[in-house]
């Protein structure tokens, strides 16, 4: 609260009153006294001002899309004219004037002119729906923003979430089998992009992760708007490992990679009841999480705070449930559960967990992943636990002593809602560097929150 009466003595103190009233922002934003006046400053420039001025910039690649004779032309704007017209240099070198209701921005649009608060609003009005999964698209678009962004390499710097390829639907991205199911929430943002149509679509995916992940109780990150869409799908980034099953991938981890084939429990477990060659999917899973320059402990973060939301579905990927008990909400469950919970792989032919009445955890034919249900024969489960799965991507972390260390570390944190509890921020903090890989122009908007 003491902060909060700071900026009241420095200059600008109706500005600032305004600003208090009209935010939806949380009081913890002011828990760092700060030099409140400069950011300010700041938002100013980051808020939405709809004037011609603003909409198009000097230097900005255009398309017109009249007058008839000259619809489809392409051009760079040289300076505004008057209040509702641009001079634009057409790439032939002529100069013309031309309206701006005649003019369509591409390439570079200015993203400090996005009204982001009313962005964040319309996301979070739309964000629950009952007739989808678990009640909310969130943890839909919370894998949407992570897919577009885990295609980073460092190695040749390409790939992130700037270019939104995903959204061509013949382009590689979008065909790649890990990106399944993801094509309905590109649909479902479709609305909100129209109504911002200056603001990117790889912006757009980033910012309603965000806004989901701070909306189902978890920590909020600050967004960074700038990100560019790529115009084709020529921009999308080829997978630079080794195929997997014959095919290319957009370069996301798989969940079964490197492990022995079959289903019979006594021919491909151990006698911990791990499926042999787990080793190469915890190779696989570093593999590609330090392409993108992370490191164990991120991973650790990553996967704890990403596989608590929602559900594997056997139309997408094949397998088949969530992960916890309490799908929609922020908690350190995952972890807590790994390590407390005893876990069987089942495949699709444990038909008795339909009779159990955990049907929906049956993968579908040629997956494996693990429940927390056993069959009578082995000692039956509690019918009152909740129905969980895990991949065997996810079981690694158990298994794999460095991964375990950290696990273990998160499944006593109590997260509440205290952003300094170590998976809270290490969650944040991961989660905003990984769609930030790659990134060009990102602006600073820190009220863009
Ligand atoms: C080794 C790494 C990973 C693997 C193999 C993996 C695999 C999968 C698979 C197979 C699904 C099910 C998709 C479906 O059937 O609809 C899924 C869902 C999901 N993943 Fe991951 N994932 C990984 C890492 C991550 C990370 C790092 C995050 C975020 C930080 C994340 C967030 C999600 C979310 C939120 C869902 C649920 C989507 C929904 O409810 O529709 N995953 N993941
Ligand atoms: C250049 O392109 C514009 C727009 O299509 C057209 O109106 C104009 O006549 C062209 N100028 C020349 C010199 O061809």
């Amino acid at each position: 609260m003491a902060a909060r009466s700071t900026p009241l003595l420095s200059a600008g103190v109706l500005g600032v009153l305004a600003w208090l009233l009209t935010s939806s922002f949380l009081s913890q934003t002011f828990v760092t006294p700060g030099p409140h006046a400069i950011r300010r400053g700041r938002r100013t420039a980051c808020r939405a001002v709809e004037t011609a001025v603003l909409l198009f910039q000097p230097g900005q690649r255009v398309t017109l899309t009249g007058p008839p004779a000259m619809a489809g032309a392409q051009g760079t704007i040289l300076e505004p004219k008057g209040d509702d017209a641009f001079a634009v240099q057409f790439d032939n070198g002529s100069i013309f004037h031309i309206a701006t209701h005649n003019i369509e921005g591409s390439g570079a649009p200015p993203a400090g002119n996005v009204n982001y608060d009313a962005v964040r609003a319309d996301l979070k009005r739309v964000m629950d729906d009952p007739n989808w999964d678990d009640g909310s698209y969130g943890p839909l678009l919370i894998r949407l923003a992570w897919h577009s962004s885990g295609t980073y390499s460092k190695h040749t710097n390409t790939g992130g979430s700037e270019g939104a390829a995903m959204r061509f639907v013949y382009g590689s991205e979008a065909k790649d089998p890990e990106n399944a199911g993801l094509a309905h929430a590109i649909k479902y943002l479709q609305p909100i992009k129209d109504k911002y149509p200056l603001m990117s679509h790889s912006d757009l995916w980033i910012l309603a992760a965000y806004v989901a992940i701070e909306h189902m109780g978890g920590p909020s990150i600050e967004f960074k708007p700038g990100r560019v869409d790529t115009p084709d799908e020529k921009g999308c980034p080829e997978w630079d490992g080794p195929m997997i099953d014959g095919q290319a991938s957009s370069r996301l981890p798989h969940a079964e990679y490197g492990l022995v084939e079959g289903f019979d429990r006594n021919k491909v477990l151990d006698s911990e009841g791990r499926i042999l060659g787990w080793e190469n999917l915890a190779q696989h899973m570093r593999d590609v999480f330090y392409r993108m320059g992370f490191n164990d402990r991120e991973i650790v973060a990553l996967m704890t705070g990403g596989h608590l939301w929602g559900r594997c579905h056997p139309e997408h990927s094949g397998y088949a449930g969530p992960w916890v008990e309490e799908m929609t909400k922020w908690s350190n469950e995952y972890a807590a559960d790994m390590i407390e919970d005893p876990w069987r792989m089942v495949s699709n032919s444990d038909t008795w967990l339909d009779s159990i009445g955990a049907e929906e955890l049956r993968p579908a034919p040629g997956k494996r992943q693990y429940v927390n249900k056993f069959p009578a024969a082995e000692g039956g489960s509690g019918l009152d636990d909740p129905n969980q799965m895990m991949l065997v991507a996810d079981m690694v972390l158990l298994w794999d002593p460095a991964f375990r260390q950290t696990l273990e570390e998160y499944a006593v944190d109590d997260t509440g809602s205290d952003d300094n509890h170590a998976l809270r921020r290490d969650f944040a903090a991961a989660y905003k560097k990984l769609t930030e890989l790659g990134t060009q122009r990102l602006t600073a908007c820190p009220f863009a929150h």
